[in-house]
């Protein structure tokens, strides 16, 4: 098919052509990001925090007791911020060691910039942060801005207090979704975000054009499914960061939301309410046996439906009845959730115990599981105290496999119970070597071997045992175990995963991931200068050193799950 692009006169004032179809939100992109970028509309970034929030940030200073119960750990002790030696930092990080009672790490400044140093300019704005800048090796795509790979970065620049660059991605991503997109012969739903979008410039008529990949032209043509997910969590995020209401209120976003809203909550043969998926949705964009209901995609549809219910403005019945949908497919899904994909070694000896073909309501083992698919490590690997959420159930079938992503991000959006999150806690200090090594963080857990990996993978040589996806240590993970450990009340869990983390990261030039059982070295064919191992690692110092900006990426658990959550008209949420 036809590149999807945009183009537009690298100054924004010349004559904007366009290929192919051009749908009509597409005149509103060019002129109006233009203009928005023009006289930037006046952002409030004076940080608006709830309650919770500026008891958390007091606390940070004051290392008092918790007050909330839900920072309390499973023995009911209060660990929020025990040995945590970070203190509030504010103001803006621009490349100088701050003087005062905080010193950063030597490796924080230079992580800075080679931050800036991936920015990706479109018109003369950044836009996003390119995969990654490494010449030594073939680019492939990691030349493009990758949506869920600005996401770190997207948070260190709120952290920062710089969130222009955000917004223009937010906008432009926006607007890329509304292009129309084609496999071969066949149209995909409207409301696909783009997996990367790359900017081309064209010297002779002082152009710029877009393009934006749907997965059309990926390696294995896979779908990004969290991509729209990423996307409304990042617009809530910098609503949050920033208290400007104004961009997400825009009709262009509201009507992104829906239409993403509508993709994944459209009615079909599903028995479920988790999302059914084909293989590489997501991080893990190669087959590595995650289709079907993977956990990563269902923990960010989970808070994304979430911040989709704060963000779209009940004014019109489409968005009503939006609403409406979201509210009843987060009990559903919270459901579900909690109760199948949960296990500790209660349920684990239970599974180990279940009758089969058990027909009707009254079945104990609703997805006919057979024990005897049990795999031999899971008896190993569970502690006696600690839990997680495994990494697929569908008919038959549960991957018991570990999956770092999904697990911190039901953390964060509380689809874990303050109990589930505390025994995931358990699980990591318990489970150490396996799951943080040398390096954080292993992606999956364990590898696949010999003929599970031919079979799985369809013989794959960069996801060969112990490297890349299948049981890689990947420093990006870093960021959201530090986000997860500060909601669940155990930030000395991240500060240990980071003082590894920073021992290494610089000298071995930022890789995107490690490779062995302890993720001792750099991966075989990682590339350097990764931009999300840089942004991780910022955004985990960053949230350690400031608690409160945690409030950017995590949302309190719904106290009752209750049909009636309602929009917080001061968006204090
Ligand atoms: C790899 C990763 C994917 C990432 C991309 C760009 O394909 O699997 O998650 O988005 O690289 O860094």
């Amino acid at each position: 098919m036809a590149p999807s692009t945009v183009d537009g006169p690298s100054n924004g004032s010349a004559k904007k052509e366009e290929e192919g179809t051009a749908p009509s939100l597409f005149e509103i992109d060019d002129s109006d990001l233009s203009r928005l970028l023009e006289k930037p509309r006046p952002v409030n970034i004076e940080r608006k925090r709830s309650f919770d929030e500026r008891s958390f940030s007091e606390m940070s200073i004051n290392i008092s007791p918790p007050r909330n119960n839900f920072y309390r750990t499973s023995d009911n002790s209060s660990r929020v911020f025990e040995n945590l030696e970070g203190v509030y930092s504010p103001g803006r990080w621009t490349g100088t060691p701050r003087s005062g009672y905080f010193e950063p790490h030597p490796i924080v400044g230079d992580a800075w910039e080679a931050l800036r140093r991936s920015l990706v300019n479109f018109r003369g704005q950044p836009v996003g942060t390119i995969a990654a800048l490494d010449n030594s090796s073939e680019e492939l795509n990691y030349d493009q801005v990758f949506v869920r790979d600005f996401v770190p970065s997207a948070l260190a620049f709120l952290m920062n207090g710089e969130p222009e660059i955000v917004k223009n991605f937010l906008l432009k991503t926006v607007f890329l979704q509304s292009r129309e997109k084609k496999v071969d012969k066949f149209k995909l739903g409207e409301g696909v975000m783009p997996a990367s979008f790359k900017v081309l410039h064209d010297p002779v008529r002082n152009t710029e054009t877009i393009l934006a990949d749907y997965g059309e032209s990926a390696i294995g043509r896979v779908a990004p499914v969290d991509s729209g997910f990423w996307w409304i969590i990042l617009l809530r995020a910098y609503t949050k960061s920033t208290g400007d209401t104004t961009l997400a209120e825009m009709p262009e976003c509201q009507r992104g939301i829906r239409l993403i809203m509508t993709l994944c909550l459209s009615e079909g043969f599903d028995t479920f309410p988790t999302l059914l998926c084909a293989d590489g949705c997501c991080m893990i964009d190669r087959r590595m046996g995650v289709y079907g209901y993977p956990i990563e995609i269902q923990a960010l549809f989970f808070m994304a439906l979430r911040c989709a219910l704060l963000l779209l403005k009940r004014d019109n019945c489409e968005s009503d009845e939006c609403i409406d949908r979201i509210v009843k497919r987060l009990h559903a899904l919270s459901y579900h959730m909690r109760s199948y994909f949960w296990l500790d070694i209660k349920q684990l000896n239970d599974i180990y115990r279940y009758k089969t073909e058990e027909y009707s309501h009254t079945a104990v083992n609703k997805f006919n599981v057979i024990p005897d698919s049990l795999p031999e490590w899971v008896f190993d690997f569970m502690p006696t105290r600690g839990g997680y959420f495994i990494g697929n159930v569908s008919p038959a079938k549960m991957d018991f496999r570990w999956f770092c992503l999904g697990n911190c991000v039901a953390i964060l959006s509380s689809l874990a119970t303050p109990e589930q999150s505390c025994a995931i806690m358990d699980l990591i200090e318990s489970r150490w070597q396996e799951l943080v090594g040398e390096m954080p963080l292993k992606i999956c857990y364990p590898a696949m071997e010999s003929h599970e990996w031919r079979i799985v993978t369809g013989c794959d040589p960069k996801n060969t045992s112990w490297s890349y996806h299948n049981g890689g240590s990947w420093p990006v993970l870093i960021w959201l175990l530090t986000a997860a450990c500060i909601k669940a009340g155990r930030p000395q869990i991240a500060k240990r995963a980071i003082e590894l983390a920073e021992s290494r990261l610089l000298m071995d030039q930022w890789p995107e991931y490690y490779d062995g059982k302890l993720g001792r070295f750099i991966g075989k064919q990682a590339r350097k200068n990764q931009t999300w191992s840089i942004a991780g690692y910022l955004v985990a110092k960053m949230m350690l050193e400031d608690p409160s900006h945690l409030g950017m990426i995590s949302l309190e658990e719904d106290r009752q799950m209750k049909p009636q959550m309602r929009r917080s008209a001061s968006w204090a949420f």
